[in-house]
């Protein structure tokens, strides 16, 4: 099988980023990890990086030409598709045009309920019965590409932030290389 260079965007922790370096390491899993980038120089998630000796790039998204520089380094890498884990910046046009079906993204809500950030606390404040993530592919529009995969559980009464954090994380941890699995199936 040849696997497809990918190259991972995090902003922080990196815990998906972890769990995708340990199935990438599968010798049946259909991608291989050549690059991640941050725009954040203090996001956790390098660490996986570094441990398992995997190229990172920190970009500084406040500079004019950042995008240059991504387009950059993933044509240095040969990049053929784009996991956003966490990544806390809209990927820009050009780059969606330029990877068109190919950047895919993992959001903490049942989209398209909850686009957006502090999903936890509006799910709350709305009584929501069910929570999950969504693995979907990244297109112009703000977590709006078509849907991959998608987990639910049903949310109890005592949850809060946190807990609903943690839960839908171990929902994400499955989801992200199922939705993997899944686009290369046939290939
Ligand atoms: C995940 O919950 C994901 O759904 C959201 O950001 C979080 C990233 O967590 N987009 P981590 O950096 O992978 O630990």
């Amino acid at each position: 099988m040849v696997k497809k260079k990918t190259c991972v965007f995090i902003s922080g922790e990196g815990s998906n980023l972890k769990n995708l370096i340990s199935h990438s390491r599968k010798s049946n899993f259909p991608i291989k990890i050549s690059l991640v980038i941050t725009n954040n120089i203090n996001a956790k998630g390098i660490i996986f990086a570094k441990k398992y000796k995997i190229p990172f790039i920190f970009i500084n998204t406040k500079l004019k030409n950042y995008e240059n520089k991504i387009l950059f380094n993933l044509k240095k890498y040969k990049i053929t598709f784009i996991c956003l884990a966490g990544y806390m910046k809209i990927i820009s046009k050009n780059l969606v045009n330029k990877y068109q079906n190919k950047i895919i993204n993992i959001h903490p809500s049942l989209l398209p309920r909850f686009k957006g950030l502090d999903t936890f606390s509006r799910m709350l404040k709305n009584k929501e019965k069910k929570a999950g993530c969504t693995v979907h592919f990244v297109s112009e529009k703000l977590d709006s590409g078509s849907k991959i995969t998608q987990k639910i559980f049903f949310i109890d009464d005592n949850d809060d932030e946190l807990i609903l954090k943690k839960k839908t994380q171990t929902l994400e941890y499955k989801a992200f290389p199922e939705a993997i699995i899944k686009i290369f199936r046939n290939n």
